[in-house]
């Protein structure tokens, strides 16, 4: 089995923190190692390959920098000149082994995911293993508990199946509802989160691609063979490239596609999208607060305050999280920090 590491993501949740020129899934915001990091020690056991990664070609250094901290190495590296979201980015490894003969298991993993229980994750992945080689496409699901909007939600057909024994056909799945849905979809109680990591034989991903997405398909099929570069590394053509739609696989297949399955996943398993869930993750104070640096706190409850160099001081307030850089303080309401992206895509537009 293959994994394909994705991590040509921006972060601008997490800004000012996480920057285009290092974003978040380099830096080490849960724990001593980056995110990346922790994503590519977890894969290291017997069975498992070494990893495809996929990411901007401005951030080879960091990755290879980051993996050579830990000894290891991958099995290839695509470099993108810029992000067509994570269909093109998975189809091009997939593409790419199959041209070398590899017709293998993909496991595909986001780079800034934390899963507490790694003995839970091999077992999740070992039942996935039994589907993904009768050719299904395997979804990681999560129990959905709150009606979190920047999530897929997977509703399974519980019935027998003819797949694995754990294992459930995907009835339907939706990609990023608004909250009212969002809501519907947590009190039913017959949701997943898709957690964004699948198993699947790449031929098998690329048959459903071509099926639902020929443009993408046909783009990154044309890219690679334009594209520089050996077995090792490669520099994914830019003309070619950019004519290639920008879709997630959730949009391109996952919704479409009637060959998904879902293999629960109770592993601890925490998406670090945003300030509110990097708050979640860590242990609190007695008060619930989360902070680094040199803060100073009087009467404030379940906030996140990072310091960076200069004391900061926050008097009688609930549930805020405040980020302090060299160059750039954020301060926002716990509630609002998926817009922090709006925030950095303003900043964008005035530059
Ligand atoms: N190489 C590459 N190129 N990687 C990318 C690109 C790209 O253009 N765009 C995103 N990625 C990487 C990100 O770095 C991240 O590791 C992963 O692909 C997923 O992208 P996100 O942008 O973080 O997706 P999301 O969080 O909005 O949604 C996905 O994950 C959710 C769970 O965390 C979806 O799969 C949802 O359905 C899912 O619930
Ligand atoms: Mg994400």
């Amino acid at each position: 089995m293959i994994p394909v590491i994705l991590s040509g993501g921006s972060g601008s949740r997490l800004w000012p923190l996480s920057r285009k020129q290092f974003p978040k899934q380099f830096l080490a915001l849960t724990g001593e190692r980056t995110m990346f990091q922790e994503t590519l020690q977890r894969l290291v056991f017997e069975g498992m390959q070494n990893p495809v990664v996929v990411c901007n070609q401005d951030h080879r250094f960091i990755v290879k920098e980051q993996l050579e901290a830990l000894g290891l190495a991958t099995q290839a590296l695509l470099l993108e000149p810029f992000g067509r979201n994570t269909a093109p980015a998975i189809a091009l490894a997939a593409m790419k082994l199959i041209a070398e003969g590899r017709d293998e298991l993909l496991l595909v993993l986001p780079a800034d995911h934390v899963l507490a229980d790694h003995e839970a994750f091999r077992r999740s992945l070992e039942l996935a293993r039994k589907a993904a080689e009768g050719g299904e496409l395997v979804l990681f699901g999560i129990p959905a508990d709150r009606p979190e909007t920047g999530y897929g939600y997977i509703k399974c057909d519980l019935a027998a199946s003819g797949l694995p024994d754990g294992v459930n056909r995907v009835l339907q799945f939706v990609e990023k509802p608004d909250v009212e849905r969002a809501k519907r979809f947590v009190e039913s109680g017959d949701y997943f989160w898709n957690s964004g990591m699948f198993m699947f034989r790449a031929s098998r991903f690329l048959e459903e691609l071509q099926a639902h997405d020929p443009d993408i398909y046909d783009n990154c099929l044309l890219t690679l063979e334009r594209s520089q570069g050996g077995t090792e590394e490669m520099k994914i053509d830019p003309a070619s490239f950019a004519c290639c739609p920008d879709n997630s696989v959730d949009y391109a297949v996952m919704e479409k596609t009637r060959h998904a399955c879902v293999v629960p996943l109770s592993a601890g398993w925490s998406d670090v999208g945003c300030w509110a869930s990097i708050w979640e993750v860590h242990d609190k104070d007695e008060r619930g607060n989360v902070v680094k640096g040199d803060v100073l706190l009087h009467d404030s409850h379940n906030c996140l305050v990072h310091g960076n160099g200069k004391l900061v001081a926050v008097l009688g307030l609930e549930d805020v999280v405040v980020v302090e850089t060299k160059d750039a303080t954020m301060v926002a309401h716990r509630d609002r920090v998926q817009d922090v992206k709006k925030l950095v895509k303003s900043l964008d537009d005035q530059a």
